[in-house]
C-alpha cells in the first residue's frame, strides 16, 4: 500500500509544479468606447467588495488616495489607464468574484489561484474579449465550467486546477483555436473527454487528471502535435491508448496511471518520445514487454510501470539512463522470474548515481539478495524489494545506504541476522523485514536510527531480550515485534517512547514477568498487542493512562487479579480481549457502560459474579465470557444461570423498599439520636434530646395538578429517568420557579406502595441539614380517580443518585450509601474535593483514623450552642468517644460500601441491615452506659 504513494505525490508534484505561468507577457490593445476607467474603478470596488476574507489585508491599497491603477495586484495599461492585469493569487483571499469583474474589458490576465474563492465562476467571464490567461488554481469555486470563457477568442491558458466544478467537459472548448494550456484537474468533471479537444492545434498542457471521466482516450488526441505534458492520471479512462499518442515526439511528461487503460507499449517507444522525461503508466492492466527503447530516451527521470500485467523480462540497460532517479516496478508483471535476473538488474543500476527510489516489490524476484545493493545510488532514499522470493541475508553492505529513509525487504524468504551496519542508516524512518525468516538478536544499533518511525519486524524468528537500545528512536510511532522468540522481561524503557501512537505489537513472543508500570506513559497508543506471551502479575492500573487506546489485546497470558476499575478511562477502546489469563473479580460494570467498546473477549478467566446486560453485553457476538465457571445472569442467549443474588434481592427489592428504607430509616434516626444523645451526655449536657420539631410544615404542599402542570403534563419530553417503581421527571414549580425531580410511583407495581410510604417516612422523620434535596411528597388522587404518590426531589443536573438515571436495587443503595455520607459528613457529593475525588472516596480514604476529622461537626455539635458548659469531662467518656467513632466508623463503611463506584461492588440490602444491627446494639449498649451515667451524674 505504501509502496504506491510516492508515484501520486510525484503526479502531483508534477502538475502543480509545472501550474507557474510566466504572468507579465500580452501587450497592445485596441480601444473601447463603452467602457471607461471610471468603469473599471467602479468594477473593482465591486469585486474587492465581494472578498470579505483579506488576512494579508491587500485591500487597504483599494483606496481613494490611490489611482487604481496602483491598486496591490491591479497593472494597466500605459494608453488608456485601463486595468490588463487582475494579479491576487496566493493571498488566502476568501470571498467569490463578481460578475463586475466582466465589466474589465482590458483585461488580459486573471490570476486568483490559490485563494478559497468560493460560488460560480461568473458566465460575465464571456465578456472579456482580449482575455488570455484565466487562472483560479487551487480555490472552491462551483458549479460547471464557464463555457463562456469559449468567446474569449485569445484565450491561452485555462486552469481551473483543484476546484470543486462539476458537469461534463464542454465541447465547445475545442473551437479554442489558440489554447496552449487546458488544466482541469483535480475538479468533479464527469463524462468522456470531448473528440473536439483534438482540434486544439496549439496545446501543449493538458491536465485533466484526478477527476470522474469515463469512455476512452478520443483517437483525436493523437492529432495534438504540440503536446509536451500530457496528465490523464486517475481519471476513470478504459480501452485501448490510441497509437497516434506514442508518437507525439514533443511530449515530454507522459502520464496515464491509474486507470483501466489497456493494451501493450509501442516497443520503440523510446524512440517515438525521445523528449520522455516522465514516463506513468502504473495502475492499469498493459501487458505485453516493457520495451527495451526507453533506455534511448536518455532524459527520461521518473519511469512508473507499477502495477500491471508486463511481462518479463526486466530491461537491463535502464542502468544506462543517466538522469533516473525514479523507477518504480512494484507488482509490474506477472509470472515468475529467473534466479539470476534481480542480481542482474541490481547491478546495473551500479552506474545510475541519481537514483532516489527503486521499487521492485511483488515482481516473483528469486535468489538471493545480491552484495551489489551495496553499490547502489548515494542518493538512494527508498528501496522497496517486499513481496518476493528473495532468499540468503542481508548484505552487510546495506549499511552503505546512508540517505535511505524506507527499506522494504518484508515477505521474502531472508535468513540470518539484520546485520550491525544497520545502525548507520540514520536517516531511515521506515523500516520493514517482517515475514521473513531472520534469527539471531534484534541488533542493538538499532537505537541509532533515531528517526525511525515505523519498524516492523514480525513474523520472523527473532531471538533474546527486546533490545533496551529501541528507547532511544524517540520518533517511533509503530513497533511491531510480534510473532517471534523474544525471551525474557520486556525492558520497561520500551513504554517511554510515548511517540509510539500507531500500534506496540509484542504479541506471540516468549515474553515474561510482569508488564511495568511504564506502559501507562504511552498516552498516544491505539493499539496495544501484548497477547500470547507468558506475563503474568497484576494488569497495572497505569494502564487507564493510555487514553486513546483504541485496540488492547492481552488474551493467552497469565495475567491475575481483577480488570483495573482504571479501565474505566478508556473512553476510546473498540476491541478488547483479555481472555485466556487468571483474571478474577467481577466483570466491571463500566464496560457495559461504555459507548466505544464493539468487541470484548473475557472467556476463560475466572470472573464470578453477575454479566452486566447492557452496552456490549446486549449482542450475544460482539463478547465472549465463556469459560468462565462462576458466572450468572446476564442476556438470556448466555443461558447463563441467574444470579442468586440479583433473584434474592428481586425478590428482596419489595422486601428492601418496605423494609430496607423503613429499617434504615429508623436506624439511622435511632443512630441519629443515639449519637447526639452520647454526645450530649459526654458533654454533660443535660435532659434535652434531640427534639425532632417536624419538617412537614417547612415542605410546600404540592398537589397532583400543580405537578402535573410542573412536568408539562409529565410529558415524555421532561422525562428524565425510568424504573421498576416509577418514572422521574424534571419539572419547575410555578410556585417559586424551582426545577425539581418528580419521582412518580407506579402504584402497579407490587411494592411500589410500600416503598413510598417507606420513603416518605424517611423524609419525614430524618431531618438534617444536609438533606436539603428533598422537597416533599405528594400522595392523592390523579384526575382519573387513581391513586397517584409522588416524591418531589431538589434537582440535581449532574449529582443525579440513581433518583434520575436508573431507578434500581443498586441504584438505590447507592442513593443510600450516598445520603448516609452526606448526612454524617456535611459534605455535598458536587463539592470538590482534593485531587478529584468524589465524596465516596474522600470517605474511604479516611477511614478509620481520621473519622473523627471527616465528621460533619454540626452532628457533634448540634445541640451546643444551647449547652454554655463546653468542657467535657475526658477521664469518664473516652471509652465511649471511642465507641462512637467505633460507631460512626461502621455507619460510614457503609455509606461507602453502598456507594462503590461499580454496582457489584455495593453492599446489598440484607447486608446493610446486618451492619446496622450491629451496630444499634453496639450504640445502644452505650446509650444504656450513658443512662446510667447520667443516672449517676443528675441524681
Ligand atoms: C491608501 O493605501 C496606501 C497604500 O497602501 C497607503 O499608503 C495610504 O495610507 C492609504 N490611504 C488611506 C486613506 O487609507
Ligand atoms: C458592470 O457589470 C454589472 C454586472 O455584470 C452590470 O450590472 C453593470 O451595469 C456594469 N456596470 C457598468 C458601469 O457598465
Ligand atoms: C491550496 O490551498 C490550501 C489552502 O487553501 C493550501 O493549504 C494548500 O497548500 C494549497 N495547495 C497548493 C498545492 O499550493
Ligand atoms: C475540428 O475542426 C474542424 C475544422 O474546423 C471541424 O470540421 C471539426 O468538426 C472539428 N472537430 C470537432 C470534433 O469539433
Ligand atoms: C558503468 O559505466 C562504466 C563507464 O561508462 C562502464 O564501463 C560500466 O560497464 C558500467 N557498468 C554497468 C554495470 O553498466
Ligand atoms: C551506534 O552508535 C554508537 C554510539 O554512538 C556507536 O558507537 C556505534 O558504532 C553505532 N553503530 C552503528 C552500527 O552505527
Amino acid at each position: 500500500m505504501f509502496l504506491r504513494l510516492p508515484v501520486t505525490s510525484l503526479l502531483f508534484f508534477i502538475f502543480f509544479s509545472t501550474n507557474t505561468i510566466g504572468l507579465v507577457t500580452a501587450a497592445m490593445g485596441s480601444t473601447s468606447f463603452r467602457f471607461t476607467n471610471e468603469t473599471d474603478r467602479q468594477a473593482l470596488l465591486v469585486i474587492k467588495d465581494l472578498i470579505p476574507g483579506d488576512p494579508l489585508r491587500v485591500f487597504s491599497s483599494w483606496n481613494h488616495s490611490l489611482h487604481f491603477c496602483d491598486w496591490q495586484g491591479v497593472i494597466c495599461g500605459r494608453r488608456h489607464q485601463r486595468v490588463r492585469v487582475l494579479n491576487l493569487s496566493s493571498l488566502g483571499l476568501v470571498g467569490s468574484l463578481s460578475p463586475h469583474v466582466g465589466n474589465l474589458t482590458f483585461l488580459r490576465i486573471i490570476d486568483l489561484g490559490d485563494n478559497s474563492f468560493n460560488g460560480k465562476i461568473p458566465q460575465e467571464i464571456g465578456r472579456l474579449f482580449r482575455l488570455q490567461y484565466f487562472v483560479v488554481w487551487n480555490n472552491s469555486f462551483q458549479g460547471e465550467f464557464p463555457t463562456n470563457l469559449t468567446h474569449c477568442p485569445d484565450i491561452r491558458v485555462i486552469n481551473v486546477i483543484k476546484n470543486n466544478l462539476r458537469g461534463k467537459l464542454p465541447i465547445e472548448v475545442g473551437l479554442l483555436s489558440s489554447l496552449s494550456s487546458l488544466q482541469l484537474a483535480a475538479n468533479h468533471f464527469t463524462g468522456p473527454i470531448p473528440s473536439s479537444f483534438g482540434n486544439l492545434s496549439t496545446l501543449r498542457h493538458l491536465s485533466l487528471a484526478f477527476n470522474n471521466l469515463e469512455g476512452s482516450i478520443p483517437l483525436e488526441l493523437g492529432q495534438l502535435l504540440k503536446l509536451e505534458f500530457l496528465q490523464l492520471s486517475q481519471c476513470g479512462l478504459s480501452g485501448f491508448v490510441p497509437t497516434l499518442l506514442y508518437n507525439i515526439s514533443s511530449i515530454n511528461i507522459f502520464s496515464i496511471a491509474e486507470n483501466l487503460l489497456k493494451g501493450s507499449l509501442p516497443p520503440d517507444l523510446g524512440f517515438s518520445l525521445p523528449n520522455l522525461q516522465g514516463l506513468y503508466v502504473g495502475g492499469n492492466q498493459f501487458y505485453g514487454p516493457i520495451p527495451a527503447s526507453l533506455a534511448n530516451a536518455s532524459g527520461l527521470v521518473q519511469i512508473d510501470i507499477s502495477t500491471n500485467y508486463f511481462t518479463g523480462p526486466i530491461p537491463i540497460n535502464l542502468g544506462t539512463l543517466p538522469d533516473l532517479r525514479v523507477f518504480n516496478a512494484f507488482s509490474f508483471l506477472i509470472g515468475t522470474n529467473g534466479g539470476d535476473e534481480l542480481r542482474n538488474f541490481l547491478n546495473s543500476l551500479s552506474n545510475s548515481t541519481k537514483l532516489e527510489s527503486l521499487n521492485l516489490g511483488n515482481d516473483h524476484f528469486k535468489g538471493p539478495l545480491p552484495h551489489s545493493i551495496a553499490n547502489l545510488s548515494d542518493s538512494l532514499t527508498e528501496l522497496v524489494l517486499v513481496q518476493n522470493h528473495i532468499t540468503g541475508s542481508i548484505p552487510l553492505g546495506i549499511g552503505n545506504l546512508e540517505n535511505l529513509s524506507l527499506l522494504g525487504l518484508s515477505e521474502n524468504m531472508l535468513t540470518g541476522s539484520i546485520p550491525d551496519s544497520i545502525g548507520r542508516l540514520t536517516q531511515l524512518r521506515q523500516l520493514y523485514i517482517y515475514t521473513n525468516n531472520i534469527s539471531a538478536e534484534i541488533p542493538s544499533s538499532i537505537g541509532n536510527i533515531t528517526q525511525l518511525s515505523i519498524l516492523a519486524l514480525q513474523e520472523n524468528m527473532l531471538e533474546g531480550r527486546i533490545p533496551v537500545s529501541l528507547s532511544n528512536c524517540t520518533n517511533l510511532q509503530a513497533l511491531d515485534l510480534g510473532d517471534n522468540r523474544l525471551t525474557d522481561m520486556i525492558p520497561a524503557q520500551i513504554f517511554g517512547l510515548s511517540s509510539l501512537s500507531q500500534m506496540l505489537v509484542l504479541s506471540n513472543n516468549y515474553l515474561i514477568g510482569v508488564l511495568p508500570l511504564e506502559v501507562g506513559n504511552l498516552q498516544n497508543l491505539e493499539l496495544l498487542d501484548l497477547s500470547e506471551n507468558k506475563l503474568s502479575g497484576e494488569i497495572p492500573a497505569s494502564l487507564g493512562s493510555c487514553q486513546v487506546l483504541e485496540y488492547l489485546f492481552m488474551e493467552g497470558n497469565f495475567f491475575q487479579s481483577t480488570i483495573p476499575t482504571s479501565f474505566k478511562q478508556l473512553k476510546g477502546i473498540q476491541v478488547l480481549d483479555l481472555s485466556r489469563n487468571n483474571l478474577s473479580g467481577h466483570i466491571p460494570r463500566f464496560l457495559g457502560e461504555s459507548t466505544s467498546i464493539q468487541n470484548l473477549n473475557l472467556s476463560y478467566n475466572m470472573f464470578d459474579g453477575e454479566v452486566p446486560n447492557e452496552g456490549v453485553f446486549r449482542n450475544i457476538s460482539a463478547f465472549s465470557v465463556v469459560g468462565n465457571k462462576k458466572l450468572c445472569g446476564g442476556i438470556k442467549a448466555l443461558q447463563l444461570p441467574a444470579c442468586p443474588t440479583k433473584a434474592f434481592k428481586q425478590r428482596k427489592t419489595l422486601f428492601s423498599h418496605r423494609v430496607i428504607i423503613a429499617t434504615t430509616t429508623s436506624v439511622i434516626v435511632l443512630l441519629l439520636l443515639c449519637l447526639s444523645m452520647i454526645i450530649y451526655r459526654i458533654r454533660r449536657s443535660s435532659q434535652q434530646a434531640s427534639s425532632a420539631s417536624p419538617l412537614q410544615s417547612q415542605y410546600p404542599k404540592l398537589s397532583y395538578a400543580e405537578l402535573l402542570q410542573a412536568t408539562n403534563g409529565f410529558s415524555s419530553a421532561n422525562l428524565i429517568g425510568e424504573g421498576r417503581y416509577g418514572s422521574v421527571y424534571k419539572g419547575l414549580l410555578n410556585s417559586n420557579e424551582q426545577i425539581v425531580a418528580v419521582k412518580v410511583l407506579n402504584l402497579q407495581q407490587h411494592g411500589a406502595n410500600t416503598s413510598f410510604m417507606a420513603e416518605c417516612e424517611a423524609l419525614r422523620t430524618i431531618r438534617h441539614r444536609n438533606l436539603v434535596k428533598i422537597i416533599t411528597s405528594c400522595s392523592g388522587i390523579d384526575f382519573k380517580g387513581d391513586d397517584f404518590k409522588a416524591l418531589v426531589f431538589e434537582f440535581m443536573p449532574n449529582g443525579k443518585y440513581g433518583m434520575g438515571s436508573k431507578i434500581s436495587a443498586e441504584g438505590d443503595m447507592y442513593s443510600y450509601g450516598v445520603l448516609l455520607l452526606e448526612m454524617f459528613t456535611g459534605k455535598r457529593p458536587t463539592n470538590m474535593f482534593i485531587n478529584n475525588n468524589s465524596l465516596h472516596s474522600y470517605v474511604k480514604m479516611s477511614l478509620p483514623d481520621r473519622v473523627m476529622e471527616i465528621v460533619d461537626p454540626h452532628i457533634l455539635l448540634e445541640e451546643e450552642e444551647e449547652q454554655p458548659n463546653r468542657s467535657m469531662q475526658p477521664s469518664s467518656s473516652t471509652t465511649n468517644i471511642s465507641k462512637v467513632e467505633a460507631c460512626l466508623v461502621s455507619i460510614l463503611q457503609i455509606g461507602v460500601s453502598c456507594s462503590a463506584e461499580s454496582p457489584s461492588e455495593r453492599m446489598d440490602a440484607r447486608g446493610v441491615l446486618m451492619e446496622l444491627h450491629k451496630i444499634r446494639d453496639v450504640t445502644l449498649g452505650v446509650m444504656a452506659e450513658g443512662r446510667q451515667n447520667r443516672g449517676r451524674n443528675d441524681f
